[in-house]
């Protein structure tokens, strides 16, 4: 395969703008995708108003949606599961296949094909910040109980938009990593 210069973007706007010229494609390069967003050099002056803090995640899926996920700040550890086998009876506990701790600046990526993932931050101390790109975006998604592999659909809900809260519903926001 012939190299393609990584493009690096000098900040998050201009991260913003490469995707959007990346994504005007119909055939993506998820690598390249990973390479532009690791080449971000996280600047918390440009993302902090955006950022907010949710607990730990449950494990869940990514409703045939490309999932990226470009670590700001801190580091948050990522648990990786097989797919329930039996869809409609309990099947004990859950089959992990990896873990890993993604670093920050480091963009992680995952499809339903690969599994299902848990993400969650293991420091007392540290927060953590993670920017996502789905691709296409999504309107709900499953999560899993660990001990049965019973799951759940879950509408996802935006908490801002544009850095501003959006007026929403009295409801407890969805993670949606
Ligand atoms: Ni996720």
């Amino acid at each position: 395969m012939e190299k393609t210069e990584v493009m690096t973007p000098k900040s998050l706007d201009d991260l913003i703008k490469l995707l959007h010229k990346v994504f005007e494609s119909d055939k993506i390069n998820v690598e390249e995708v990973q390479q532009i967003m690791e080449a971000y050099d996280s600047n918390p002056q440009e993302w902090k108003k955006f950022a907010m803090f949710d607990p730990t995640s449950s494990i869940h899926d990514h409703t045939d949606s490309h999932c990226f996920m470009k670590m700001l700040q801190g580091e948050l550890k990522e648990t990786l599961f097989e797919w329930p086998k039996n869809k409609t009876q309990d099947v004990g506990d859950m089959v992990q296949k990896s873990q890993s701790i993604l670093k920050e600046n480091k963009c992680a990526y995952i499809n339903d094909s690969l599994g299902l993932h848990r993400v969650e931050n293991d420091s007392h101390t540290e927060g953590s910040v993670s920017l996502h790109l789905y691709s296409p975006p999504f309107d709900t998604c499953q999560t899993f109980d660990e001990r049965t592999g019973h799951k759940n659909t879950v509408k996802m809900t935006f908490w801002s938009k544009f850095g501003k809260r959006t007026q929403s519903e009295m409801t407890v926001s969805q993670e949606n990593n």
